[in-house]
């Protein structure tokens, strides 16, 4: 079976005692991961190494980070390299999500920066997809989220892009409490499926996790995570709440 991950994406949430405190609750529970099994948290730059040392004994238990620099080093006062989250011993990265993109203003081509400099570092990334309402409204959604693998990832190898994660997160199910319907996400993710087949054929694309992102609860994760292609989630606001975290991990497949 395909990896199944449950990611948690803490954005610039809780303070570092919260979190802290968040990580040792949902660890404590004791919730053993099969091999196909892996939780990810993605913390604030200051927590990685808080985290790392949370989740250091725990099997397939992961920290990541959510961004890194485009650029491999230099005069970018504030910012975060790859081969500076590899040296903290940190092996995931979010790259690409849309807050990074609308608001930051990232393109294709930085993030395909971002992913060569991931991949260089030993860094697995996990590259978000999605798109805005509009796209959505306008049915053209399958062509531009096809767009942002081609423009940001096609450039691999097989060997490289076979260790991406997807995550698909459309944007206007991120923090509105309006979940995709497992219909539709079934249908997306399949699609992005067929799509890196395309490219790289039906084995590479069969082993690629995809995971959904977009109010995703512990009242829906089970039914989004039973589709045939959903191969788990990336979580926001229900990931800054232990309950609905821990009753997300149960929810992957089993
Ligand atoms: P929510 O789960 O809060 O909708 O956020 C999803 C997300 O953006 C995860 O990266």
């Amino acid at each position: 079976m395909r990896t199944q991950i449950a990611a948690a994406n803490w954005k610039m949430n809780l303070k570092y005692q919260q979190g802290e405190k968040l990580l040792d609750e949902i660890l404590d529970t004791k919730l053993l991961l099969k091999d196909h099994q892996k939780v990810i948290f993605a913390v604030p730059f200051p927590y990685l190494i808080m985290a790392r040392s949370e989740v250091s004994e725990e099997k397939n238990y992961h920290a990541a980070a959510q961004n890194c620099h485009h650029k491999k080093s230099g005069a970018f006062t504030g910012e975060v390299s790859a081969e500076m989250i590899h040296s903290l011993n940190i092996s995931y990265c979010i790259v690409g999500h849309s807050e990074r993109r609308e608001f930051f203003s990232e393109s294709n081509a930085v993030l395909a920066e971002k992913i060569n400099l991931c991949l260089e570092n030993f860094i697995t990334p996990v590259f978000c997809c999605g798109e805005a309402l509009k796209i959505r409204e306008a049915g053209t959604q399958n062509d531009f989220v096809a767009l942002q693998l081609k423009e940001s990832l096609f450039h691999l190898t097989p060997g490289q892009v076979s260790s991406v994660i997807i995550a698909y997160e459309p944007i206007w199910a991120i923090g509105t409490g309006k979940t995709a319907t497992t219909e539709q996400a079934q249908e997306m993710h399949a699609h992005l499926r067929s799509v890196i087949a395309g490219q790289y054929g039906d084995e590479l694309a069969n082993q690629i996790s995809i995971l959904y992102g977009g109010s995703v609860k512990a009242n829906n994760a089970k039914e989004l995570f039973s589709c045939p292609d959903v191969d788990g989630g990336l979580v926001g606001g229900a990931s800054l709440v232990s309950a609905e975290f821990i009753e997300i991990i149960r929810s992957l497949k089993p």
